[in-house]
């Protein structure tokens, strides 16, 4: 029997995340000796703060070693929507909240309980990828949205309504975006929730980033007046709290839609880790000292990266709002005629020059690479100045 042709259809529905890719790409050429700056993994730096560590070897001390609730402690799913209240103004209840394995398993629950085949699920382009296999995979048809890059990527309001048909279950906004770094304003946030409820439609909102904003103050649309009945909130401590290993995220949701969430959670993980949930609690209602320190040097890397793409004759850059990514248009490179796409790009700058980015092609731009700067100084130096090289190299 060929194991290849027993696998079920549903996976074919979605393809290996390319983020993923990138990183094991460089692992392995890092593995052979070769010194690659990796501008691939979105993941902070820093370690974990020093209080949330904490928090963990005294859980495991005291023995918090067992299953718990499937959707978390009662005690961490009242600290996030505390958190959430102090942070935004918001006014969640526990049984509206569940703890997940990191802010992409509430995406994975959130879309799994909302879309049925032949949903229509609009997602604005540039995109996180897991949006798309996650939504394939559920069945759903994704309706791409462009943005432009002359406008910072944001989407608007009168962009989403053109895309609405009776078929849409779903919006899907990530502000500040991965990939892009896009923020959108307020304003126009207020204007797709007012869309978007007023059509019937569910609005997801990937708040991942939402403490890493450049300009303005952190947002959140839960906020609005009238928000809790459609819109659906993603969490994660990943990022804010640099803490990508311990695997935490949340959903605040209809208490509905946490129920559906809650049971298809319970036969597949079970409960989020016991001991990253002790942690996650101390990061809740801890010390914040640590946020606005590391979106201090995300700022300082972000005015630097910025610079020094500007630098490169015939890179084009929007200036991240928001997160720690930067999307250079790097399509001057292709005129070359040695490189067709981003994925050629990316590629041959991995294997010439040695420097680790993730092609445009995974977020459904090809004239773009992202590129995380959620690493040091030294290595940012040291990357932009091969990739400089490399886009000289090609000039004809
Ligand atoms: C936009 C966005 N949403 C959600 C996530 C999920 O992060 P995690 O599963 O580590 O919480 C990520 C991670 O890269 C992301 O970039």
């Amino acid at each position: 029997m060929q194991a290849i042709a027993e696998i079920a259809d549903r996976i074919s529905t979605i393809s290996v995340s390319s983020t993923l890719k990138v990183s094991a790409d460089a692992d392995r050429l890092r593995r052979q000796g070769v010194d690659v700056v990796d501008f691939g993994a979105g993941e902070p730096d820093f370690p974990t703060p020093a209080n949330i560590k904490q928090a963990a070897i005294e859980a495991i001390n005291a023995n918090f070693t067992k299953y718990t609730n499937a959707g978390g402690t009662p005690e961490l799913r009242d600290a996030i929507c505390q958190r959430h209240k102090l942070d935004f103004g918001t006014s969640y209840s526990a049984s509206e909240c569940m703890v997940t394995v990191g802010g992409k398993h509430a995406i994975f629950n959130l879309i799994q309980a909302l879309v049925n085949p032949g949903d229509e699920v609009i997602i604005p382009v540039p995109y996180w990828v897991t949006y798309k296999d996650v939504v394939n995979y559920a069945g759903g048809t994704c309706v791409f949205v462009d943005t432009e890059e002359t406008r910072g990527f944001e989407v608007t309001a009168g962009l989403i309504e053109r895309h609405i048909t009776p078929k849409t279950k779903l919006v899907i906004i990530n502000s500040p975006s991965n990939p892009s770094g896009s923020v959108l304003s307020p304003e126009e946030f207020k204007k797709i929730f007012e869309l978007t409820s007023r059509r019937g439609v569910f609005l997801l909102t990937d708040e991942c980033y939402c403490q890493f904003v450049y300009e303005g103050q952190p947002f959140s649309i839960a906020s609005a007046p009238g928000a809790k009945e459609t819109i659906v909130v993603a969490g994660s401590l990943s990022k804010t709290y640099a803490m990508t290993g311990w695997r935490i995220g949340f959903a605040l949701a209809p208490a509905a839609i946490i129920g559906a969430m809650m049971k298809l959670q319970s036969h597949s993980t079970s409960n989020p880790t016991s001991i990253a949930q002790k942690a996650a609690i101390e990061a809740m209602l801890g010390s914040q000292d640590s946020v606005p320190e590391m979106l201090a040097e995300y700022r300082r890397r972000r005015d630097f990266v910025v610079q020094r793409l500007l630098a490169i004759p015939g890179v084009s850059i929007a200036p991240p709002k928001g997160a720690f990514y930067a999307y250079p248009n790097i399509s001057i490179a292709y005129r070359s005629g040695r490189i067709r796409n981003s994925l050629d790009f990316a590629a041959q700058l991995l294997a010439e020059h040695h420097v680790a980015v993730v092609p445009g092609e995974a977020f459904g731009t090809d004239e773009h690479v992202r590129i995380s700067y959620a690493t040091s100084m030294h290595e940012l130096t040291r990357g932009l100045d091969r990739l400089h090289q490399f886009i000289d190299t090609l000039r004809v």
